[in-house]
């Protein structure tokens, strides 16, 4: 990646990642079709895809538009080496659970961010009727029938709210789960479920009720905007004090970052579904934030902010009170310049820093995306090893800062790298294989 160029422009923004994957493990649910709109084209999404072809489950893709022909699924395992590559593959055991009465599976892998446990998951199972059998490789839950129950969650949690929400709907009678999570992914599941004929409410403030056993029909739904990666152009552009409109943004998912965004110096516009971002006035650092559920701050965005950090006047410090261990990119920012001390859950930023580009590893999707606008930011060039992990959740960054008028290239694509702009994109979209699976 070339660092130091201006960028500028417009950026639609993909389908969202942790939406469409527990919407995905959803379509199990019913015996028949679903088809999903504004899919992402990322290597979670295929990931799931896969796991759901070992099913029995028929895929096919139409541009971003996702066929799920859920008529046989004749399977209830899934191999530890499939569930081990994302933390979405243990949404499967809620919808299996349902759907099939038993399920049989790995434990699920995900972003190394810290200490990821699946007790409160296994809790609610458990509560409505099933039996858990664990050996440390394998996790066996099986029950004759599921009861719906009363429940309060001592922790919010998505996943653990995602996968009761799957099981209720198989379950007998209401099941209503208390201090639930509210974040937008959640909702766009209980649309969903609604959508495919679930009677489910949901307040908004954390309680969510959901009659088990209603009629399911076919559905077509679309999967609303990422809300990270709309976060992700913003603060690239923070970084870069430029002007970025995104289309498509989420802009009131936003709202907490917003508010930080003001706080730097950004202006912002909201008109429709467009977010008109202009960071020519970011400046000013920002003195504590802390991650939260939403709607706080999210942790996803955290490593990113630190990125935007380096860039500010002054010291920010960030509290992440989320995940255990997501200060990592601290030490590849560190590496290209940056000052910043990591005090237990507190990391304190000192700028402006002068980065400078090197050669850096991504070790989760979030931290790659850090490392990316820190090399936008960075005098020189950066080379971002194990860009993988970006992969997982960005469908077309490298083309989006492309056309915004950054220069970056994936290194094993056969580039030349006197070729336009224009051309270098094109040729990349050829030789991701992604459009393979079309
Ligand atoms: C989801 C998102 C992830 C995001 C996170 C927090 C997906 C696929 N991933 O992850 O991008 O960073 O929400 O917004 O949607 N916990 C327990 N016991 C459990 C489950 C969770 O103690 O059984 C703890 C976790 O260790 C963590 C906290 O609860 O400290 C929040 O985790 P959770 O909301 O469950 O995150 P995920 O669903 O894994």
């Amino acid at each position: 990646m070339q660092g130091k160029r201006e960028l500028q422009g417009e950026v639609a923004v993909q389908g969202s990642k942790n939406a469409a994957l527990p919407i995905m493990a959803a379509a199990l649910l019913h015996k028949g079709s679903t088809v999903l709109h504004n899919c992402p084209k990322i290597s979670d999404v295929f990931v799931m895809e896969q796991i759901l072809r070992q099913l029995g489950v028929v895929t096919h893709w139409e541009g971003h538009s996702l066929l799920l022909d859920c008529r046989q699924v004749c399977g209830y395992s899934i191999p530890a080496s499939e569930t081990e590559k994302m933390r979405a593959s243990v949404l499967l055991a809620g919808s299996l659970l349902g759907r099939k009465k038993c399920v049989c599976m790995g434990y699920p892998g995900g972003c190394v961010i810290g200490h990821r446990p699946i007790d409160l998951h296994l809790e609610v199972f458990t509560r409505m009727g099933a039996y858990k059998d664990e050996d440390g490789k394998q996790l066996k839950i099986t029950a004759d029938s599921l009861q719906g129950i009363r429940y309060r969650f001592p922790k919010v949690s998505v996943g653990a709210t995602e996968n009761a929400v799957l099981a209720a709907v198989a379950g007998e009678g209401w099941t209503i789960l208390e201090n639930a999570a509210r974040e937008p992914e959640v909702t766009a599941l209980c649309s969903f479920l609604k959508k495919m004929g679930v009677r489910i409410e949901n307040d908004g403030r954390g309680t969510l009720c959901i009659l088990g056993g209603c009629l399911l029909s076919d559905v077509e739904f679309a999967i609303p905007p990422d809300r990270i990666v709309a976060g992700t152009f913003l603060l690239a552009g923070a970084a870069m004090r430029s002007r970025i409109t995104l289309l498509q943004a989420p802009s009131r998912q936003l709202n907490s970052l917003l508010t930080l965004y003001k706080k730097m110096g950004g202006q912002y516009l909201v008109s429709g579904g467009t977010l008109e971002t202009d960071s020519r006035g970011v400046r000013c650092a920002l003195p504590l934030t802390e991650t939260g559920v939403y709607p706080g701050f999210p942790t996803d965005l955290q490593p990113l902010l630190m990125a935007v950090c380096c860039t500010l006047q002054g010291e920010s410090r960030i509290r992440e009170n989320v995940f255990d261990n997501r200060f990592r990119v601290a030490e590849p920012l560190k590496k290209m310049g940056a000052k910043i001390k990591i005090r237990d859950t507190y990391a304190e930023i000192q700028g402006p820093a002068v980065l400078k580009g090197c050669r850096v590893k991504a070790m989760d999707l979030r931290a790659g995306a850090a490392l990316v606008i820190a090399a936008l930011y960075a005098e020189g060039e950066t080379i971002i090893d194990s860009c993988e992990y970006i992969e997982r959740g960005y469908e077309t960054l490298y083309q989006d800062i492309n056309l915004l008028g950054g220069r970056i290239r994936k290194e094993n694509d056969s580039i030349d790298e006197t070729e336009t702009t224009g051309i270098f994109e094109k040729n990349q979209t050829e030789t991701t294989g992604w459009s393979a699976k079309e």
